[in-house]
């Protein structure tokens, strides 16, 4: 769904009854055909456009916070005052409607107009060094670049990356695109000329092969240096192989990172009947699922007793279980596998499952490599505070390699979560320019099985108790991971108010 869908609800030109709104209420209706979000706040009213630019989620069904609304399907949030997209995931702004009121009556009377400038709003911060460069162009690294300019930032901008496909929605490559529900045309994050109005310039024929911190340059692949006023390390994670030995012969094993990775299982499950998933890790489920839709005998095998169960807990790994089984799945669990070869796949057990395809979802590990040469101070993972700096002056760290104080769990941690990746790209662009704000950001990932997604909010690598409020397979659940009485995180399922509202209450507990 777009704007441009059919529209439903009132006309809002042709005005509503201003009591027909309480103050803090809202209402989907519509204005030159397109979906609008109108909203009461006080004396204020404000009007958008009703569907997020992410993946089109409804932001009728979001929470309004303040003079915002986010959006209930993966968290962005955008200004009711002007329509921008204030936090990802959604990086392109929504359209934002002129609103009056007369006579008793508030009608939306045309688009307000845009912002112009290219994405370029005022200068804000204090700082502006003369070069930024940002060393690799996924989640974080893209939001950097784009929320620099958004910032104002003038100075040259380059984004080193040897992927020739960055920057794409990487969450995609094992959900609707590799299920064949989504065509390659949704995998950019942006058309070129988005970068190029911008002057972002994306290197992909060069990739970074050390930083020099103290001497403020890096060092690329081809022996050439570029100097930089700020650094950002934004290298993310890399898949972990299975033993060489082990991958013997056919068929040959896939790992999922990168778009290409998603293109060849693509192309391997057009001539596979049957696949096999080692590990029930997000990935590898998501593959299952995905390659269900493609109509391939899956299997699953794991060592674990449930899958996902040290993320998600017993009642969640179970229902995960169950769900896909009901689609077809076969699991292996309490297994591993002792070799691959002659399109076999054999157990520990001894069982033999036969494959076309085998796909390793064995879980990532942060890639630090630059960081630890170049003497940075790492903890399995970039350790950097609150400002995303990491131990060398001007150089920062955002994703799937930071390490940041929390101060929701009250720890240092280090997650792979998409929304965050991003978030830290925003708040380390925002450091960089001098701007004082400490990374406080709830962590939030969302994971998504055949039509169940399933939202958490927080953070619990350990917990005391969990509650299961609702019913998991009546798909309308919150499993609360509790540590003493705090609720450390929410895990839901159709619940989105509420996976909003724990998220808004997290923030409020630590002033985020
Ligand atoms: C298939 C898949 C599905 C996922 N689904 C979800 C999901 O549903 N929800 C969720 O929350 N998270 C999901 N994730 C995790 C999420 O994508 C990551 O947490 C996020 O991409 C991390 O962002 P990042 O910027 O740290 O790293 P990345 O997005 O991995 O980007 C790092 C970039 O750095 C580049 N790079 C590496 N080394 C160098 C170098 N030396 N020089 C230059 N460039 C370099 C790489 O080529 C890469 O493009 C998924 C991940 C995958 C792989
Ligand atoms: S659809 Fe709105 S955040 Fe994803």
């Amino acid at each position: 769904m777009s704007e441009d869908a059919a529209p439903t609800g009132p006309d809002l030109e042709a005005g509503i009854p201003i009591g027909e709104i309480p103050d803090g209420g809202t209402l989907a209706g519509h204005a030159g055909g397109k979906a609008v979000l109108l909203v009461h706040q006080g004396k204020e009213w404000f009007a958008i456009g009703a569907v997020c630019s992410h993946y089109s989620g409804p932001l009728p069904e979001g929470l309004v916070v303040g003079d915002t609304v986010r959006c209930p399907w993966h968290h962005a949030c955008f200004s009711l005052r002007t329509g921008e997209a204030l936090r990802p995931p959604a990086l392109n702004d929504v359209t934002c409607w002129q609103v009056e009121q007369r006579a008793g009556k508030v009608y939306v009377t045309g688009e307000a107009p845009k912002r112009g400038n290219g994405g370029r709003s005022t200068k804000r911060g204090s700082r502006h060094p003369e070069s930024v460069v940002i060393v690799g162009a996924g989640a974080a690294g893209d939001c950097a670049a784009e929320t620099l300019r958004r910032e104002g930032y003038q100075g040259r901008l380059r984004l080193y990356d040897p992927d020739p496909d960055a920057p794409y929605d990487r969450p995609n490559l094992s959900k609707d695109y590799l299920a064949g529900t989504a065509s390659e045309d949704w995998i950019p994050l942006h058309p070129p000329e988005f970068y190029r109005e911008r002057e972002i310039e994306i290197v992909r024929d060069r990739s970074v092969a050390a930083i020099e911190p103290k001497a403020r340059r890096i060092r690329l692949d081809d022996g050439g240096t570029v100097e930089f006023g700020a650094l950002l390390l934004a290298t993310g994670a890399i898949p972990i192989r299975l033993p060489p030995e082990m991958e013997r012969g056919k068929p040959v094993v896939h790992y999922l990172r990168s778009f290409a990775d998603s293109k060849a299982i693509v192309a391997a499950a057009g001539k596979a009947k049957r696949a096999v998933i080692l590990g029930a890790s997000f990935i590898g489920l998501e593959v299952a699922a995905s390659l269900r839709a493609r109509k391939l005998e899956v299997h699953v095998v794991a060592p674990d007793r449930r899958p996902l169960e040290r993320v998600m807990g017993p009642e969640l790994g179970d229902f995960i279980r169950r769900l896909h089984e009901e689609h077809g799945v076969s699991f292996h669990l309490g297994q591993k596998p002792s070799g691959i070869d002659g399109g076999v796949v054999t157990l520990e057990n001894g069982a033999r499952l036969p494959a076309d395809l085998v796909v390793a979802g064995i879980g990532v590990r942060p890639n630090i490599e630059l960081a630890e040469r170049a003497g940075l101070s790492v903890d399995r993972g970039v350790v950097v505070d609150e400002r995303l700096q990491t131990s060398a002056p001007g150089v920062y760290a955002a994703g799937d390699i930071a390490r940041w104080p929390d101060p929701h769990s009250g720890g240092r941690i280090r997650v792979e979560h998409w929304v965050v990746a991003q978030r830290q790209g925003q708040a380390a662009a925002r450091s960089i320019l001098g701007e004082t704000d400490r990374f406080r950001t709830v962590p939030f990932f969302w994971s998504q099985h055949y039509d169940v997604p399933i939202n958490y909010v927080g953070h619990a690598e350990r917990w005391d108790s969990i509650d299961v409020d609702g019913n998991l397979d009546g798909r309308d659940c919150a499993v609360r991971f509790r540590a003493g009485e705090r609720t450390l995180a929410v895990a839901t399922i159709y619940r989105d108010r509420e996976s909003l509202e724990t998220e808004v209450s997290m923030e409020a507990a630590v002033g985020a």
